[in-house]
């Protein structure tokens, strides 16, 4: 029951991985048997039917008809690589994880990914990137599953399955493969008004990166964190770039999902393998753990809203640096598994009902898509703490478990294992304080401004980023066949700005609406004159 070392290859000290390595110098069966042949099965004679008994023939097919497992439901199309983590000590005051502490150094992966196009589909396509970080630290795993938009389409986890099935393809026709450009995701954003921001985030140059080394990558939501006296902070934590923030032009992206669908892919093995290694500085927003849980009138529990950076500067807590490609895309960016209830002292969860929705949502999928309850002895997905976890048997069990007694407490086992006292670094439920309220299906009033954010968005853009944005309004719009949709998401862009709607309407050929809602500074279609957009977190 004593607690297993493991090595990062996966192999336990003192075994050899030995079905796992493909070495030596004969070719065996799945058992070690040598083969004399593997390009003709066993017949009745050379002209007859093929033999049952012919065992490796059986066990080469077999294992070939289940080769393939579900693709993820959403990030289906990713790549990845492994790295290290290292902290500047900044983050002391705030946040006790020890992965931040000054100088420690913690392996990573990371695995980059579109959100909506299936395995196969082209890197280019226009939209929202998945940026997950593994941290295998010494207080154990620390999973940040994040995006390169800083908000998301959705207030309450409810609603994924529903945003989900209208970005995916029609059920139909199974088009469009990795575009939004299409009326059920355009059905679902002008009736979901809670999603106008992210579409206009994704809609701008962000939705097509020039490569995955030049992403911005963000928790969203609102974390909470403490520092060694116990003392709590609420955070947003960002990923920034060493290279800046690139985009493609439209015009690019088409061209590379032609030439190219794996550019983003080869970019990055390719920078790994020459040495030029991509690098991120991970950086926290802090705001004080007040009742509210708001900053500055801006609702910190709904992931629609995010925390300009003139208000909350991002400060730099750790650098990561991604330096070498896997080995093997199945084992190792296939088969990892994210999850952003994997968490360490230090950083807890917020109530932001997106986030509660996802801690259960990963898990779930994940066991069917990696084959039942044991996907974290799968050696991508192995800590690299010492695990004594009280887990047993299941489908994919590798372990073999000693010992008699897996139960807390035993005596029949020399003793317990200890469990962790205050001191000794372990996972702590923070005494945060619920709110006298009743059960009820429904969202706080904070979170009924869907377009103020957008239109700050909108205004921060430069006069090339808003024609960008326009351009692509207009072709996705234009890929709708009901008319009615495009009038409704018109009447949001209404709403976010009028000079927005006016321009994509006229390139669409339709008559602008009027704005319902009235803009809370009581302009429209006002000039550049706003916050440059790097004060926007961009
Ligand atoms: C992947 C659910 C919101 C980022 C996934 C997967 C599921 C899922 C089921 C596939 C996991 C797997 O097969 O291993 C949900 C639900 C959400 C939600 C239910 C809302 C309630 C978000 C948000 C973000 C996000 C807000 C970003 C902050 C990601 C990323 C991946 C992912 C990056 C891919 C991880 C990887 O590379 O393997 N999500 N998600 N998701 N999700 Fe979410």
């Amino acid at each position: 029951q004593g607690a297993q070392p493991r090595t990062p290859t996966g192999a336990e000290p003192g075994r050899e991985p030995s079905t796992t390595a493909q070495q030596g110098e004969f070719l065996t069966t799945s058992q070690g048997a040598r083969l004399r042949d593997t390009d003709h099965s066993l017949k009745a004679g050379r002209r007859g039917p093929v033999l049952l008994q012919d065992h490796h023939l059986r066990e080469k097919i077999t294992h070939f008809d289940h080769e393939r497992i579900p693709e993820r439901v959403v990030h289906a199309r990713g790549a990845a690589a492994h790295g290290v983590f290292e902290g500047y000590g900044t983050a002391e005051p705030v946040c006790r994880a020890g992965f931040l502490a000054k100088g420690v150094r913690t392996e990573v992966f990371t695995r980059f990914s579109t959100v909506v196009g299936s395995r196969g589909s082209m890197d280019t396509a226009r939209d929202t990137r998945g940026f997950a970080t593994k941290f295998y630290t010494e207080e154990g795993t620390f999973d940040l599953v994040g995006n390169n938009i800083p908000v998301f389409f959705i207030q309450d986890g409810m609603k994924f399955p529903d945003v989900v099935h209208a970005a995916k393809p029609h059920p139909d026709r199974e088009i469009p493969q990795a575009q939004s450009a299409h009326d059920t995701f355009w059905d679902f954003v002008s009736l979901h008004t809670e999603a106008q921001h992210h579409t206009l985030w994704f809609m701008g140059d962000r939705g097509i990166p020039r490569s995955f080394r030049m992403m911005e990558g963000f928790g969203v939501h609102t974390f909470r964190l403490s520092n060694s006296d116990g003392e709590t902070s609420l955070a947003k934590l960002h990923w920034k770039p060493a290279l800046g923030v690139h985009s493609l032009t439209w015009e690019e992206a088409q061209l590379l999902g032609g030439a190219d669908p794996d550019f983003h892919r080869r970019d990055l093995a390719d920078a790994i393998e020459s040495g030029a290694y991509p690098s991120w500085e991970l950086g926290i927003q802090v705001f004080p753990d007040n009742a509210e849980q708001s900053f500055e009138g801006i609702d910190l529990l709904d992931p629609t809203k995010f925390v300009p950076e003139e208000l909350a500067p991002v400060q730099p807590v750790g650098r990561l640096t991604l330096d070498r490609n896997p080995r093997n895309y199945f084992a190792e960016t296939e088969q990892v598994a994210f999850n952003p209830g994997h968490l360490v002292p230090g950083i807890d969860v917020t109530d932001d009902p997106l986030l509660q929705v996802r801690l259960f949502s990963y898990v779930d999928t994940q066991l069917t898509r990696l084959g039942g309850p044991n996907f974290a002895q799968l050696p991508i997905n192995r800590a690299h703490a010492p695990i004594n976890d009280m887990l047993r048997d299941g489908y994919g069990q590798q372990g073999d478990h000693s010992g008699v007694a897996p139960y807390q407490p035993n005596s029949l086992d020399g003793g317990c294992p200890f469990l962790a006292g205050e001191m000794d670094g372990a996972l702590e439920d923070l005494p945060v304080v619920v709110p006298e309220s009743v059960k009820e299906r429904a969202l706080s009033a904070t979170f009924e401004d869907h377009f103020s954010q957008a239109r700050l968005f909108w205004r921060s853009m430069t006069p090339v980023e808003r024609d960008h944005i326009v351009d692509a309004y207009s072709f996705e719009l234009a890929k709708c066949y009901e008319a009615t949709i495009r009038e409704r998401q018109l009447q949001s862009l209404a709403n976010i700005d009028g000079e927005l709607c006016a321009r994509v309407a006229a390139a669409l050929g339709m008559t602008a609406p009027e704005r319902t809602i009235p803009a809370e500074d009581g302009t429209d279609g006002a000039p550049v004159t706003s916050a440059p957009l790097s004060q926007l977190g961009a």
